[in-house]
């Protein structure tokens, strides 16, 4: 008894150390693994994308699921905006990977609701429209009196870009601009964070209207609203 034991237990250990069915029943196991973890990536990446292609669609009308927003953005950030004008529809390219931060508070922004019905409050021919308070502006002569543009302008400075003031960047608004002409000192100004791929006509439109002496329009002109879209 005493002898075969230990021969009996060689065996068996010789056995299970058989390499080949080892490697079987891991390859086996490994596979599964694998074939899990994809089927749960593939489940969560359409749960995120047809979430967040629900929020782009209804941002503006669907305040109270923020948290849902916040998250779906970090997976699909809309690219563009659409506003809503008096005159018309003026569509803009949001510079996502240009100026992330800005971008994410201007969506922030619009989630909010904060561009509803906001005035046109500057027009100058030739330079900018301004829609927002005041204080982002200003003085005017800030943005008349710099001459002609002239040299060679990257292509921030051209004409139908969409920023931001700098001066209010960290406090509670966001105001708008879109340039209607090349600005050689823009980026003292303002922080570029889209341009205008559609609705050209529109924004020149707004450029004609009559102003006061302080470039305020005469006749009200304003953004109703704003849709967000992921694709134009
Ligand atoms: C924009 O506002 C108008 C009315 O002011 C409304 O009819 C329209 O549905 C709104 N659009 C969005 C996308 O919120
Ligand atoms: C744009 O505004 C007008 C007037 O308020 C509204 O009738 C229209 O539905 C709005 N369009 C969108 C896409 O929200």
């Amino acid at each position: 008894m005493a002898r075969i034991k230990p021969q009996t237990l060689l065996q068996q250990s010789k056995r299970k150390k058989g390499p080949t069915r080892i490697s079987v029943t891991t390859i086996i196991i490994c596979n599964l693994i694998v074939v899990l973890v994809v089927l749960s990536l593939v489940a969560t990446y359409r749960h995120w994308s047809r979430r967040s292609m629900n929020v782009a669609d209804s941002v503006s009308q669907n305040f109270e699921d923020s948290e849902a927003f916040s998250d779906a953005k970090k997976y699909d950030l809309p690219g563009f905006a659409i506003l809503n004008t008096s005159k018309g529809y003026i569509t803009v390219e949001l510079f996502k990977e240009g100026s992330p931060e800005i971008v994410d508070k201007f969506l922030d922004f619009c989630q909010k609701g904060h561009f509803n019905n906001m005035h046109f409050q500057h027009v100058i021919k030739h330079f900018v429209i301004h829609g927002g308070d005041s204080q982002g502006f200003g003085a005017p002569e800030d943005w008349t009196q710099k001459g002609k543009p002239h040299g060679h302008l990257s292509p921030k400075h051209e004409a139908f870009m969409l920023g931001t003031s700098k001066s209010k960047e960290d406090k509670k608004g966001f105001d708008i601009f879109i340039t209607t002409a090349p600005i050689q000192d823009l980026s003292d100004k303002l922080t570029v964070f889209g341009r205008v791929v559609r609705g050209e006509d529109v924004v020149q439109e707004i450029e004609e209207v009559d102003t006061d002496e302080h470039y305020k329009p005469k006749s009200s002109i304003l953004i109703k609203n704003v849709t967000l879209k992921r694709v134009v």
